[in-house]
C-alpha cells in the first residue's frame, strides 16, 4: 500500500538548509530552496556523478549543489550545471531520483512510492509548530501502539500535542513531536522532557500508561 511518512520536523529544514534522513533503510536528502518562496524537496541522497551524498552539499538559490565536484541540480531534480564544463548543455538524463514531499502539521512528509492522497488521517489543527525529533530504539509498531497512531494515520493528536513516527531502518523508530503554536498551557521545555521520558520508558520496556496519561490530562511533570 502506498503511504506517506512524517520524516522530520520542519524546524530542521529551514530556508537554504540541507538534511539527510533515513526512510525504510534508504538515504534521503531533504533540502529547502533559498528563494523568496522556498520549496521543500526530498531526493535520493546520492549524486549521479560519483555517488557522493547530496546531504553534504549546499543550496544555491533553487538548486542543490554536490560538495564533491559542484554539479548543481534544480527543477525536476535535473542537473543544470557542471562547473568544470560550464558551456556544456547537460543531458536531461542526468538527474536525481525525486520523491513526493509535503509540508503539514509542522512536519515534512515523504512518500517513497508515489502516494497521491494527502493529508493522511484528516487535516488536524492549524498553526502547528515543530517541537523535536527523538530516535527511539524500538520498532515503529511498538511506537504507534504506545502513541495511539491509528493504522491508517500518520499522526495522533493528544489535545494540542501531535505525535508522529517513522521507520529509519527496520526495528528502529523516530518520534516527532509537534504542538499547536498558541497552546501555552503545554510548555515546550516540559513537553520536550516528557518526550524523553516516553522514549526511555519505551526503550526499557516499562509501562507507558502513566506517561501517556500525563499528556491526556495536560499535566506534564
Ligand atoms: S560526485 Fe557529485 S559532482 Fe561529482
Amino acid at each position: 500500500m502506498k503511504r506517506w511518512q512524517p520524516v522530520s520536523v520542519l524546524s530542521d529544514i529551514r530556508r537554504g538548509e540541507v538534511a539527510g534522513v533515513r526512510i525504510d533503510g534508504r538515504e534521503v536528502v531533504l533540502w529547502r530552496e533559498d528563494t523568496p518562496t522556498p520549496a521543500l524537496h526530498a531526493w535520493e541522497d546520492r549524486c549521479p556523478h560519483r555517488g557522493m551524498r547530496l546531504s553534504f552539499g549546499f543550496v544555491r538559490d533553487d538548486a542543490l549543489g554536490c560538495l564533491y565536484h559542484g554539479w548543481q541540480f534544480g527543477g525536476g531534480a535535473r542537473c543544470r550545471l557542471i562547473p568544470a564544463h560550464p558551456q556544456v548543455r547537460v543531458p536531461a538524463s542526468i538527474h536525481v531520483h525525486a520523491y513526493s514531499v509535503r509540508e503539514h502539521a509542522g512536519l515534512a512528509w515523504v512518500s517513497m512510492d508515489g502516494a497521491e492522497d494527502f493529508p493522511v488521517g484528516g487535516t488536524g489543527p492549524d498553526n502547528v509548530q515543530p517541537v523535536r525529533t527523538l530516535h527511539v530504539n524500538a520498532s515503529v509498531g511498538a511506537l504507534r501502539h504506545v502513541t495511539g497512531i491509528a493504522p491508517d494515520a500518520g499522526i495522533a493528536w493528544h489535545g494540542p500535542v501531535g505525535l508522529a513516527v517513522h521507520e529509519p531502518v527496520a526495528g528502529q523508530g523516530m518520534l516527532h513531536v509537534v504542538r499547536v503554536a498558541d497552546a501555552e498551557e503545554v510548555p515546550l521545555p516540559a513537553l520536550s522532557r516528557w518526550a524523553e521520558r516516553l522514549r526511555d520508558a519505551v526503550e526499557s520496556g516499562a509501562v507507558t500508561d502513566r506517561i501517556m496519561n500525563e499528556l491526556a490530562m495536560g499535566e506534564l511533570a
